[in-house]
């Protein structure tokens, strides 16, 4: 596609709902229904969701808010964004290409999990996985995991269905899925977390959520908490700013990203209250990992009145949340491929999936052929996923909150977030301008050096 038809109309969201439901869409994912759980469970429960809620609102809030705005600003994929706003010569830009590779890195094991998911919901259908016995539970999973050839032929499945909505474009695609899908994700949520506080053990597994202990604290456990909120709210790698080049003009930034992030952490709440409940009554181990979700939900539905149907639901809905994220991820190479290089949108999904296909094929691999297969100790799927979430995104949202609070500057700021005037929202444009300019980047960078234990 030539420049010219480039600048002639660039798709975007249509309505303010669209813009909401389209970065809930992105915020919402297996990171509330997959990560948070696992991680509360294995980093000692409320303690680790008393860190991760102050990353939330004090690092990830305001990154959030600065890179939509930088993205609306200028109108553009995450590397012409910054080339657009920092001054001639300054390498800003390379926020975007560092994010454009954390992208392909989340994606090759995110796409992983979500082919967990999509396998799921066949064997949910089938009823294989429903019993509340963990060692059946445990062995379907494994079975699962450690088949080559289907963890492959889910994953690749999986990338061809996302590339096809996105191929159908930012309003038609993106917008017109994540509107219909995200006030479902919410309602079968709620009714699993009603089910699950009707179990014997449910009081236990709310103080396990909710009663904090801080002996499990330390350096490395504030960086995964740190990390998994820059993982949630999709910030810190150009996604938020992609997303922002689509907003409308008249959308009120602070107020969308305010709504965006407490949906976010209500999802991850009822999640929390859907999964532990179960977890102590039916005797596991909340300290599984990575497989607790799909092993302990088959066993909460097998105890319930029409489980076997809530199961298939859950996991269509888990597929449905992930499929948002998904959508949010791949539009990041999609859309710095087809405006800096002037190919189509759909030759753009092509390669891109196509790079996905080769590095994610080494994540599906990782429970069979390449278990063996370490560097720096682990796996290419935990690896893939440690680098990401504990090193370029919070580098990133560094990054972000610097060029915001030193090079952007507040009369900018201000003028993009009150939209030209439009807004009265002064004081509020002036506690973020703070916390971009100090707070964020300090905040992030102590807490990766002590994380990385380098202090
Ligand atoms: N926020 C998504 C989730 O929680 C994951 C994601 C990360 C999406 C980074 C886009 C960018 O599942």
């Amino acid at each position: 596609m030539s420049q010219q038809s480039l600048s002639v109309k660039r798709d975007g969201f249509t309505s303010s709902f669209g813009v909401l439901a389209a970065t809930l869409g992105s915020a919402v994912g297996l990171g509330n229904i997959w990560k948070f759980p696992y991680m509360t469970g294995a980093n000692g429960g409320a303690g680790f969701l008393l860190v991760y809620l102050l990353a939330t609102l004090l690092i990830g809030l305001p990154v959030m808010i600065a890179e939509i705005t930088l993205g609306r600003q200028a109108k553009a994929n995450p590397i012409t964004t910054l080339q657009r706003l920092a001054p001639r010569g300054q390498p800003w830009w390379l926020i975007g290409a560092f994010g454009m590779l954390a992208a392909f890195l989340i994606m090759s094991f995110y796409s992983e999990v979500v082919a967990w998911v999509f396998a799921y919901i066949l064997k949910a259908i089938d009823g294989s996985i429903l019993s509340s016995d963990p060692q059946v539970t445990g062995a379907a999973f494994g079975a699962l995991i450690s088949d080559p050839l289907q963890s492959l032929l889910w994953q690749w499945g999986v990338l061809i269905f996302i590339g096809g909505i996105l191929l159908c474009g930012v309003s038609k695609g993106i917008e017109a899925v994540t509107k219909k899908l995200m006030p479902l994700l919410f309602l079968l949520l709620l009714m699993l977390c009603a089910v699950s506080l009707s179990l014997e053990k449910a009081s236990e597994g709310l103080a396990f959520l909710f009663q904090p202990d801080f002996s499990k604290i330390t350096g490395s456990v504030v960086l995964m908490a740190m990390g998994l909120a820059f993982f949630k709210l999709s910030i810190g790698m150009g996604t938020m700013m992609t997303y922002g080049s689509y907003f409308r003009d008249d959308q009120n930034i602070p107020s969308t990203t305010v709504r965006v992030m407490a949906a976010d952490l209500f999802v991850s709440m009822l999640a929390g209250i859907a999964i532990f409940p179960a977890v102590f009554t039916f005797g596991f181990e909340p300290a599984a990992g990575p497989s607790l979700v799909f092993i302990t939900i088959p066993a909460v539905f097998a105890q319930i009145p029409m489980g076997h149907l809530l199961m298939v639901v859950f996991f269509v809905l888990a597929a449905v949340a992930a499929t948002g994220a998904m959508l949010s991820l791949l539009e990041v190479p999609v859309a710095i491929i087809h405006e800096r290089f002037g190919l189509s949108r759909k030759k753009a999904t092509l390669i891109s999936l196509l790079i996905l296909a080769l590095m994610g094929s080494t994540c599906a691999l990782t429970n069979s052929t390449l278990a063996e297969f370490k560097l720096f100790g682990m796996t290419m799927f935990d690896l893939f996923d440690y680098l990401s979430s504990n090193i370029i995104l919070p580098a990133g949202g560094i990054f972000v909150a610097l060029f915001v609070g030193w090079v952007w500057g507040f009369d900018k700021l201000k003028l993009a977030l009150s939209n030209h005037g439009a807004l009265a929202n002064e004081g509020l444009v002036r506690v973020l301008f703070f916390l971009l300019r100090y707070v964020s980047p300090l905040l992030i960078l102590l807490v990766m050096l002590k994380g990385l234990g380098l202090f």
